[in-house]
């Protein structure tokens, strides 16, 4: 199911999908880390750190640069464990409205309309608006009841018929009152509506939040969760990343290709090339009918893997050292 109220229409819309039938909880972080392998290459800090999340029921805050996947952990957990994904994407002035529940007032509208019959014979007789509204006031809460509620994807998760992956997605673009709002859930698994008091999640989701420190979060939120810190991988497991992403990728190219990214990540940037720029320009070569590096072709194609021009220019100073240098093992 996918629901199609997105809250601004510049983002994605919120996402609920259904997964595969679930599946028992890998029995140890290994475990784990094998079972994400067939969609995902965590290393075994991150395996750890989602497996612990899982058996404590604690939410988990993973941060790092931007695309080394973290929101892709949150995918590919949820599809490894069968569960669906509820994605919440965090946004400047994002509230409880958006996010949680917000009344359906076209719908207590239509529904007055429908019941103006009713609300006359309730009427009659009044003497005056305090007197009518006097008369009303008991039949409010039909008005404000399940029923006139639009389910954002915090009550969808607390309502859950079966355990979920909730994503709070790039959590440090909300302001930091929404954060406070959080701390309920994450802590308590529950959320309290004025009119219907508090709800409990049916079954305890695995919540993942993930930021790229543009503000740094509160002690309060990080006092809730667990950590894992998301950094760029070593060439090895960027080549299985590859190998993952892009079947048949030849392994003399793979390897020329993680080293050489490696290196360049290695030079003061003002945008370090991330994993997923690594297998857009994996992907380019291979159109061009690349198997090796040289040094013409990375000229050509650096606009693939570089975002700013100042960037591009210090790469092309030191292109044979980076062709060449084998970087350390992180
Ligand atoms: N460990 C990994 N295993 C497999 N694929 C990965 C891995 N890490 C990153 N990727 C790939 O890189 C892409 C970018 O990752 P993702 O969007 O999750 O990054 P991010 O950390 O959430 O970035 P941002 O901070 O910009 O949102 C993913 O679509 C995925 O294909
Ligand atoms: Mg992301």
């Amino acid at each position: 199911m996918t629901v199609n109220d997105s809250l601004d229409p510049t983002l994605p819309p919120l996402d609920v999908r259904k997964s595969s039938p679930a599946i028992a909880l890998p029995e140890s972080p290994d475990a784990l880390e094998r079972a994400l392998s067939h969609t995902y290459v965590a290393d075994s800090r991150t395996a750890l750190a989602a497996w612990l999340a899982l058996k404590l029921s604690r939410p988990l805050l993973l941060e790092g640069p931007a695309g080394v996947g973290k929101t892709d952990l949150a995918r590919a957990l949820a599809e490894t464990l069968g569960r669906p994904l509820v994605r919440l994407q965090c946004y400047e002035g994002l509230d409880e409205a958006k996010a949680l529940y917000e009344w359906d007032y076209a719908k207590q509208m239509l529904y007055t309309q429908l019941l103006r019959d009713s609300v006359s014979k309730e009427t009659a007789g009044a003497e005056s608006i305090v007197d009518a509204v006097e008369r009303l006031s008991g039949a409010e809460s039909a008005f404000f009841g399940k029923r006139f509620m639009i389910r954002r994807p915090l009550l969808q998760v607390i309502e859950s018929s079966e355990p979920v992956v909730l994503l709070v997605d790039e959590v440090d673009r909300a302001d930091p009152e929404f954060e406070a709002f959080l701390l309920e859930i994450l802590a308590e698994n529950q959320v309290t509506i004025p009119e219907l008091g508090t709800l409990k999640a049916v079954h305890l989701p695995l919540v993942l939040l993930t930021t790229n420190a543009t503000r740094d979060m509160t002690d309060a939120l990080r006092r809730r969760c667990l950590h894992a810190f998301l950094d760029y991988p070593p060439p090895s497991r960027e080549l299985t990343i590859l190998e993952l992403r892009i079947p048949g990728i030849a392994r003399s190219l793979g390897e020329a290709l993680v080293r050489f990214v490696s290196n360049v990540r290695a030079l003061d940037l003002r945008k370090a090339p991330s994993i997923a720029e690594t297998i857009d320009w994996a992907r380019a070569l291979i159109l061009l009918g690349a198997s090796g590096l040289d040094k013409e072709l990375v000229a050509q194609t650096l606009g693939v893997l570089i975002k700013y021009d100042e960037d591009r220019r210090t790469i092309e100073g030191s292109l044979p050292k980076l062709l060449t240098d084998t970087p350390a093992q992180r």
